[in-house]
């Protein structure tokens, strides 16, 4: 196949109707403005990051997007409807899943039972098996320990489950809050190709890091987010490129 354009996920200008938007979205922790009106658009099939330091709003962004947040102001859309009036449960129905941050799987489960509750909404046999299928392919480590303990697998191993969950309600836009958190260099490395590979599979995702290399590596496009604000977005290649980027983020 030749490639007679660039992709249009490989522009930094986002046109064409996008899977995910927020436009000025606000939210607010009693007195404290968490989100002070953020907007952002995630095209379909496309890897964007959103990075920031501790405490600048990302996982805040990502409860927004799943409805377990009220919004002070502002929209979310789904390929372009309003989510305002859906519950969580209706928003992973409509195909949005988060694997949340510091991981929040069952440690008194197996990896069997953490898997099958991600797919809640699936109780089709065949249909819940093909996707337990897709999961351990795409993680083997899951597939080895199925009737092990959450708990007590590594905590790489407890990423892989957070996200092999996620997966289990067939999203079609999967939200990562922090992948990397914690974990040995060698299993980032594997839980990012795993990334990948879930993106080529169709999912659309939007990625929270602080990892800003690694997500900058794998995104087409990313968002710097700052004290509740967007501060910079656009090609993930020139944002890590950009000077700034590289003293806040990159050591560099
Ligand atoms: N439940 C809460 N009650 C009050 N303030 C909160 C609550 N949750 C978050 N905040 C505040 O909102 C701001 C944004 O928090 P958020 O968790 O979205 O940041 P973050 O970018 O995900 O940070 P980190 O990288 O540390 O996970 C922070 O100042 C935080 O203290
Ligand atoms: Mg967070």
């Amino acid at each position: 196949m030749r490639v007679a354009h660039p992709t249009r996920a490989s522009l930094a200008i986002v046109d064409g109707a996008p899977l995910l938007e927020l436009t000025d979205v606000k939210v607010s922790y009693g007195g404290i403005k968490a989100l002070k009106g953020i907007s952002l658009r995630v095209l379909p099939g496309e890897i964007v990051a959103m990075i920031g330091a501790n405490g600048a709003g990302k996982t805040t962004t990502l409860k927004s997007i799943m409805g377990l947040l009220p919004l002070a102001g502002g929209a979310v859309k789904l390929a372009g409807r309003s989510l305002a009036e859906d519950s969580t449960e209706k928003r992973v129905a409509e195909g949005i899943s988060l694997a949340p941050e510091g991981r929040a799987i069952f440690p008194t489960l197996t990896v069997l039972e953490n898997l099958e509750l991600g797919a809640y909404l699936h109780r089709d046999a065949r249909a819940m098996k093909e996707t337990l299928e897709d999961v351990t392919r795409l993680f083997p480590r899951l597939g080895e320990r199925m009737k092990q303990e959450g708990g007590t697998l590594s905590g790489g191993e407890q990423q892989m489950l957070a996200i092999g969950r996620a997966l289990m309600a067939r999203p079609r836009l999967l939200l990562l809050d922090e992948p990397s958190l914690g974990i040995a260099p060698k299993l980032v490395q594997q839980i990012f190709r795993a990334i990948a590979e879930i993106a080529r599979s169709g999912v659309t995702i939007l990625l929270v890091e602080q990892n800003t290399r690694i997500a900058l590596a794998t995104s087409q496009r990313a968002y710097v987010l700052r004290t509740g604000e967007i501060a910079l977005e656009g090609d993930a290649k020139e944002l890590a490129s950009n000077p700034e980027i590289q003293a806040a983020y990159l050591g560099g």
